[in-house]
């Protein structure tokens, strides 16, 4: 934590959440205002007063915990860095980005915030704020009632999203001065480095799909199977309580036998199978 410039507002701001005993923490800000770095410090201050709090990371772009194009559930430690932290749940979210895909981050940040089971929670969220970003705040915000409402701002940029919700607790913080902006070549390479990491000690198998439960198909449209269950598609597999075991790749879809060839950590005959948006190559 020593690396950190720890502004004033910062210290105060996590005094007055640790006073409260608990509470859930909704930290808002458009891209490379600090985000992660206040919720490493916000957890690095908790941990350090005894307290043991549970991390949301509900930014599927630039993750803190686990795979990109998931949310995650973690428990932060004092002995490691969140990007070494093995998450605890994730939420499939099919895609990098939350445009398009308002439901899933709002339906699955509420559900990891309740599963989280600890008086603190810390829920990071994506720098995606105006525009689209702008309802996605407003119904995660509805969805979660958070008990703080941390916003991380240049000049007044969030004054929509604060002015709709200036009946919640609300800490409004300054970026440190020595927040940066990562390029998105960087971006690129840290999403394709923790997808990596993800996919480590994946191996390819074979399964009929009719003993998946596909879920998340297109809707609206009726395409042969070949051109939905496509090379490189970033899936998830789930069990049957809808809970991620972990991302799966589909490698090949043979039209003769109604069989897939996935490629996964996790290995799962009659696993749902969620299909995302997302078309992926590790090398
Ligand atoms: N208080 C600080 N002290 C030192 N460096 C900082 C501080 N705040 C932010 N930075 C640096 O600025 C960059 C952006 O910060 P950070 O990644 O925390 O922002 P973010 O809002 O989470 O970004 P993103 O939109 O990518 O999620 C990082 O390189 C980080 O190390
Ligand atoms: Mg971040």
């Amino acid at each position: 934590m020593n690396a950190f410039h720890v502004p004033r507002d910062w210290r105060e701001a996590a005094g007055c959440i640790e006073r409260a005993q608990r509470g859930r923490i909704l930290v808002l800000g458009a891209s490379d205002r600090g985000k992660s770095t206040f919720c490493a410090y916000l957890a690095w201050y908790l941990l350090r007063r005894g307290h043991r709090p549970a991390y949301v990371d509900a930014d599927v772009g630039q993750k803190d915990i686990g795979p990109p194009a998931t949310i995650s559930l973690g428990y932060p430690d004092l002995n490691r860095s969140l990007e070494t932290l093995p998450p605890a749940a994730l939420y499939f979210v099919g895609a990098v980005t939350p445009l398009a895909h308002l439901l899933p981050m709002v339906v699955g940040t509420r559900k990891l915030a309740e599963q989280a089971g600890r008086p603190f929670v810390i829920i990071n969220t994506s720098g995606l704020v105006a525009d689209v970003g702008e309802i996605l705040k407003t119904f995660q915000i509805d969805a979660l009632q958070p008990d703080w409402i941390v916003t991380l701002e240049r000049g007044r940029e969030l004054e929509a999203i604060v002015a709709a919700h200036r009946h919640f607790p609300l800490l409004r913080l300054s970026p440190s001065p020595l927040a940066q902006s990562k390029s998105p070549e960087v971006r690129r390479r840290r999403r394709l480095a923790a997808f990596r990491h993800h996919f480590r000690q994946a191996r390819p198998w074979r399964i009929p799909v009719s003993e998946l439960i596909l879920q998340r198909l297109p809707v609206g449209e009726k395409r042969p199977w070949g051109e939905i269950l496509t090379p490189n598609r970033l899936c998830a597999l789930a069990d049957r309580r809808q809970r991620v075991l972990s991302l799966a790749l589909i490698r090949n879809y043979d039209a003769d036998g109604h069989r897939l060839t996935l490629y996964s950590p996790v290995r799962e005959n009659g696993a749902v199978l969620q299909l995302g948006d997302l078309h992926l190559t590790l090398d």
